[in-house]
């Protein structure tokens, strides 16, 4: 086991990531070291697939906008289970971001005046989107990527996936990682580590989240005893090309798309009449999944599922080619389909987690007791729960919210006191967890991990999906523990060590397992229809009973369940109606 000293090492290398790297850069002066480790190529994290835009309020005379609006907006999307003082953050902050992005060299869509152009957003009052075409991740990821290249005091390590966390009485000590090109293990010691991996929609079988979001990183605080937060609340993104999912951007809607049932009609005026195709996602997927149950999908054996028709040929080449560029490419090459001229399949797939590491409003991760943080720990971007989405995110928050808490948990990094736990314990740790590592490559048991994957595809797809209700969610959990015993003898059967994605496969399916089996639990646990979770025998949002934080950690190799209380400030709890 090799060991490296570092000041500070993020792990994840998305918007998050590269934006705490470089903001931490910038303080640290140069005799202080980053680590960004990624399992990827650094430039290749899935915030690079992040399609329609960032949000904030730039230009508010012009859009009739203010901050109060977009923080309103963001509480309501919510369901109002969004902490509000985390949300006045992300819409104070994300101005800032936007104008950052612009000087990094974002080449940003422009007003015919050179001004940055906004489009509209689901359950956004008024255009506070900014985009690159439809290609807003890629050239977010080619300028933070840049940048970092130019800091000298950063080292990028590509292709290391990190099986470990260690921590030592409350201080982060350090991260153990494969190297996946040599098989040979690496600890990274450090006083101060920022986790940015991401989110854990790849636990489903149909999502437009790439195969590296199995919420690495959220699975490395839960075996390491830290607390998770609102792990119930998934989001299911309207529109995903049927049948691979990938992601059909909902600034096709913004820019004025339509969606279309079997019989043609506009089917969103019977569920959110005042906004129609740009209510919130939740409602959007509630409402298509609705048409399908009441056989008003459209049918096609082929397609392997039954969905609904995205419709943007009255918007015309011109405009499809100006704004939607990718997706037009898209549709052509995945189904020889022109939006221009013919209408596309979709249908809801996971998207992004609300749920994630439990944080104080600094990004800080709150601590295994619940009282106080880790020191030297933060978590940013998806992989976090702030909370500044609540039970439902509104699109184009999510960039806003890795640039803004990239920057602060960058920042407090750099700020902070670094203790470095002392090398022998480190060191101990990192041995002790590179026997694990080593009894999962030499396991050669009776179970395949992918076939693992496969039953839990099946279980997240039938019973956690747009729509619960107690007896699904009840099996479910019963068929994850059974899958979580099941990879208790599984086979590895590449023993190599050279990039052994067998082995790396097998430790991202370990990860999906324990996180869904806390996903179920906690949907289980909450009685009432909230946001993205949708329960048929719970149909009510119910503020009495459940206006609170799901809180949940492993307790010997069970799940604990507590809630904490959600912080309102301003925008109080009321009917949430489009
Ligand atoms: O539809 C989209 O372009 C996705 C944006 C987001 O999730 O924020």
């Amino acid at each position: 086991m090799e060991v490296l000293d570092y000041d500070i090492v993020v792990l994840g290398s998305g918007i998050a990531g590269l934006s705490a790297a470089i903001h931490a850069s910038r303080i640290i002066g140069p005799r202080c070291r980053i680590a960004v480790i990624s399992k990827l190529h650094l430039m290749r994290s899935h915030s690079v697939a992040a399609e329609g835009g960032v949000s904030g309020v730039l230009y508010p005379e012009m859009h009739n906008d203010s901050y109060d609006l977009h923080c309103y907006d963001t509480a309501k999307g919510s369901d109002y289970l969004g902490d509000q003082d985390a949300i006045e953050m992300l819409v104070n902050n994300a101005p800032k971001e936007i104008r950052f992005f612009e000087h990094i060299g974002v080449p940003w869509s422009r007003e015919p005046d050179k001004r940055i152009l906004f489009r509209a957003f689901g359950g956004m009052s008024v255009k506070r989107t900014a985009f690159a075409a439809d290609k807003t991740g890629f050239f977010l990821m080619r300028a933070l990527y840049d940048t970092m290249l130019k800091s000298e005091n950063v080292d990028g390590f590509h292709e290391h996936f990190v099986t470990d966390l260690l921590l030592h009485k409350n201080c982060f000590a350090g991260l153990l990682s494969i190297d996946l090109a040599t098989g040979s293990t690496k600890l990274f010691r450090a006083g101060a580590c920022i986790i940015a991996t991401g989110g854990y929609s790849r636990m489903y079988p149909f999502t437009t989240t790439s195969h590296s979001a199995t919420g690495d990183g959220t699975a490395l605080a839960l075996r390491a005893g830290l607390p998770l937060k609102d792990m119930e609340f998934v989001q299911f993104h309207p529109t995903a090309l049927v049948p691979s999912g990938i992601l059909i951007t909902e600034a096709a809607r913004g820019e004025g798309g339509y969606l279309r049932n079997a019989k043609g009609e506009r089917f969103m005026d019977r569920y959110a009449k005042s906004v129609m195709e740009l209510a919130p996602r939740d409602i959007v997927s509630k409402a298509i999944i609705t048409e399908i149950k009441k056989g008003r999908g459209i049918d096609d054996e082929g397609a392997g599922m039954k969905y609904v028709h995205l419709d943007l040929r009255h918007l015309g080449a011109e405009k499809i080619d100006e704004r939607l560029p990718m997706i037009r490419e898209m549709t052509i090459k995945m189904l020889g389909l022109d939006p221009v001229e013919e209408q596309i399949p979709v249908r809801p797939a996971a998207h992004f987690t609300m749920g994630g590491i439990h944080t104080d409003v600094n990004g800080s991760v709150i601590s295994s007791t619940l009282s106080g943080t880790v020191n030297g720990l933060w978590a940013a971007g998806e992989c976090a729960c702030v909370s500044v989405h609540g039970s439902n995110r509104l699109g184009s928050n999510s960039l806003s919210q890795c640039a803004v808490w990239g920057r602060v948990t960058g920042t407090a990094s750099a700020r902070h006191t670094r203790i470095s736990v002392a090398k022998d314990i480190t060191v101990k740790m990192g041995e002790d967890a590179e026997e694990r590592i080593n009894s999962i490559r030499d396991s050669d048991g009776a179970n395949d991990p992918y076939e693992l994957k496969e039953r839990l595809y099946n279980v997240m797809g039938e019973h956690l999906y747009v729509y619960r209700d107690r007896r699904g969610m009840t099996s479910a959990l019963a068929a994850i523990r059974r899958i979580k015993e099941m990879y208790k003898d599984i086979r590895v059967s590449d023993k190599g060590n050279v990039f052994n994605t067998n082995l790396r496969d097998a430790l991202e399916i370990k990860n999906m397992v324990e996180l869904a089996e806390v996903v179920a639990k906690c949907a289980l646990n909450r009685r009432e229809s909230r946001g993205a979770h949708a329960r048929t025998d719970y149909k009510k949002r119910d503020d009495k009973h459940w206006l609170k934080h799901t809180i949940a950690k492993s307790v010997k190799g069970d799940i604990a369940i507590s809630y904490g209380p959600v912080t309102i400030t301003r925008w109080h709890p009321k009917a949430r109606t489009y």
